[in-house]
């Protein structure tokens, strides 16, 4: 529905995956490819899919990734996104690049965390990260997997012409025309020591997002992160990336009880769900499900991807014999990708 509603360079937007592409279906296939060994006679009378992400109570382990240019799939963006996930009582990311204020994100009652790519110009995040700080964010997700916005591995055909636009809207024109030409773009100098920078800024706990190794893993806690979020930005990085169905499990070895971890790219139902809870994930995030629904039915749309993931989870549960999200264990899963 969305595709026949869209622009097609903003659909070609969306749907873009790095190199061939192939990436995001292989993803995808690999979440797929997971077997589950479940559990009987257990008992199963009260499924409770409820748990906290970073303290944060939330009614569903669905959580909304953080995705830019949403006015360009709807016209209420982030608003609509943030009143469908605060109906779910799910937990919204919102992007550097959201072109909506964060006052009216905030007025939606969703809990959201802020997604930071940190430019050149460190000051310009300074004053985006105050400013989120400032309408109630509660976490920071610091970007780390896309070091160029835009990758030479895209597509250029569906690079937007005019989706790409809208970016840092939350600052003023005055305060990006003062800060220069290549104030924005990534500042490429980023390193593990630029975590506590934020955490210190912001007085809010970081995540790092874009992790996929144990040793990168490993070091971002040590290096002051209250977790880390095993993502591959849905097939957007690089072609032939390991997948993160693939990637989580030595992601949460290396973690271990020290940090909370998180994963998306390519969950699209409530088995890959299961699986990544199975495999040590707190929670999971979903970028394109959640944005094709805002895009075809706005609001509702959302709504009913969130509403629709978390019932599949819950019905999943009932068949792998767990009854929380606290019951998740590895022996769940027989194999890991293929
Ligand atoms: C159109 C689009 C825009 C995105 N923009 C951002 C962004 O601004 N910052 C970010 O950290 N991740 C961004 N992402 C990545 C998502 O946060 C998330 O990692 C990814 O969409 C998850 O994969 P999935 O789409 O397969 O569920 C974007 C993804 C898409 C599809």
């Amino acid at each position: 529905m969305a595709r026949e509603l869209l622009p097609p360079h903003v659909a070609g937007y969306f749907s873009a995956a790095a190199g061939t592409g192939a990436g995001l279906p292989e993803g995808i296939a690999d979440w797929s490819a997971i077997r589950f060994r479940p559990r009987v006679l257990r008992d199963l009378s009260d499924i409770r899919v409820a748990t906290t992400v970073l303290g944060t109570p939330v009614s569903t382990p669905v959580l909304v990734a953080p995705m830019a240019q949403q006015l360009a799939a709807h016209p209420d963006g982030e608003t609509a996104m943030g009143r469908a996930v605060a109906k779910h009582r799910s937990l919204l990311g919102v992007s550097t690049n959201t072109a909506v204020p964060f006052a009216d994100i905030a007025a939606t009652g969703a809990p959201w965390w802020f997604q930071v790519y940190v430019t050149r110009d460190r000051s310009l995040t300074e004053l985006l990260v105050q400013r989120a700080v400032a309408h109630g964010a509660r976490a920071l997700l610091l970007t780390v997997d896309m070091m160029a916005l835009l990758s030479p591995t895209v597509n250029p055909r569906f690079w937007p012409d005019s989706v790409g636009k809208a970016r840092m809207t939350n600052l003023t024109a005055d305060e990006l025309a003062a800060a220069g030409p290549d104030a924005t773009e990534m500042d490429l100098s980023l390193t593990f020591d630029d975590i506590s920078w934020l955490a210190q800024l912001s007085g809010l706990p970081v995540l790092v997002k874009g992790v996929i190794r144990a040793d990168d893993a490993a070091e971002c806690v040590r290096s002051g992160a209250a977790g880390v979020i095993v993502s591959t930005h849905g097939g957007r990085r690089m072609g032939p990336s390991v997948s993160t169905a693939r990637a989580l499990p030595e992601v949460v070895e290396a973690v271990g009880d020290s940090a909370e971890v998180y994963v998306d790219s390519g969950i699209r139902n409530g088995e890959h769900v299961a699986a990544a809870l199975a495999m040590g994930a707190r929670a999971v995030f979903v970028g394109r499900p959640a944005l094709w629904a805002l895009a075809a039915r706005g609001e509702a749309g959302v709504s009913d991807v969130l509403a629709t993931l978390t019932t599949e989870l819950a019905q999943v549960m009932l068949q792998l014999g767990v009854s929380s999200v606290g019951g998740f264990t590895p022996d769940l899963v027989a194999s890991t990708g293929r």
